[in-house]
């Protein structure tokens, strides 16, 4: 079974609560999405592999670290992933971005795939895919599906919020991919929406509401 993490570091439970909000504007409803992600973003990228390397500082030589091993992609699934971006840009300013596109059909619930654009080298990145909210699952699932499908083999899931219910059918389709979590909340409503929630993640965003 891939891990769990619960990344609730009080800056990011304080922000989450922030975001909940309803009277909270897009303009920092968008901040906030990118300061969790950077904040995220510090515990994905905590397992990095590191090589020594020699340098010289002004006053001698001495030996560094510098990360090695795989480089890294990152994976917004459109729309409210595209928020998280900037913050993991901004720790690994050299990851490539690819972007899968879906949405979810308010009646069934099962996520549409309609864009699919990866970096040609997926297969030698660890892959990290980015969507604000996991609520029944099919989204997430279902990008990485499509992930595995180009060809990558090492693959990470962040998300803010989870559902119980979209953690567990996630865990159970892809067991051996890690997911992270700022907070896992109450159920899912009749429509899908994560109880209590921060209600549309890509309106709140992109202020389509
Ligand atoms: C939201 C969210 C996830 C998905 C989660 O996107 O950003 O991608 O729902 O739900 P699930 O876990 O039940 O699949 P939405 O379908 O609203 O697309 P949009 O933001 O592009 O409009
Ligand atoms: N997508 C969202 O943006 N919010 C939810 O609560 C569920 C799915």
């Amino acid at each position: 079974m891939g891990k769990l993490i619960i990344t609730d570091h009080p800056l990011i439970q304080h922000k989450l609560t922030i975001m909940r909000k309803k009277e909270t504007s897009s303009s920092d409803f968008r901040s906030l999405v990118t300061e969790i992600a950077t904040l995220m973003g510090y515990e994905v990228t905590r397992d990095l592999e590191l090589q020594d390397v020699e340098i010289e500082t002004p006053l001698m030589k001495t030996t560094g670290k510098e990360i090695s091993g795989k480089k890294l992609g990152i994976v917004p699934i459109l729309r409210a992933g595209v928020g998280m971006v900037d913050g993991f840009l901004s720790l690994v300013p050299v990851a490539r971005v690819g972007y899968i596109g879906l949405y979810r059909d308010p009646e069934t619930l099962k996520p549409v795939t309609y864009y699919n654009k990866m970096p040609s080298d997926v297969a030698s990145r660890t892959m990290i895919v980015l969507d604000p909210m996991l609520a029944t699952g099919g989204s997430l699932i279902e990008a990485v599906n499509e992930l595995k499908a180009t060809g990558a083999t090492s693959i990470k899931a962040v998300c803010i919020l989870g559902a119980p219910e979209g953690v567990e059918a996630f865990q159970k389709a892809h067991p051996d991919v890690d997911l992270y979590l700022a907070a896992i909340d109450e159920k899912l409503n009749d429509h899908g929406y994560i109880l209590p929630g921060l209600g549309d993640a890509g309106d709140r965003i992109f202020g389509t509401k």
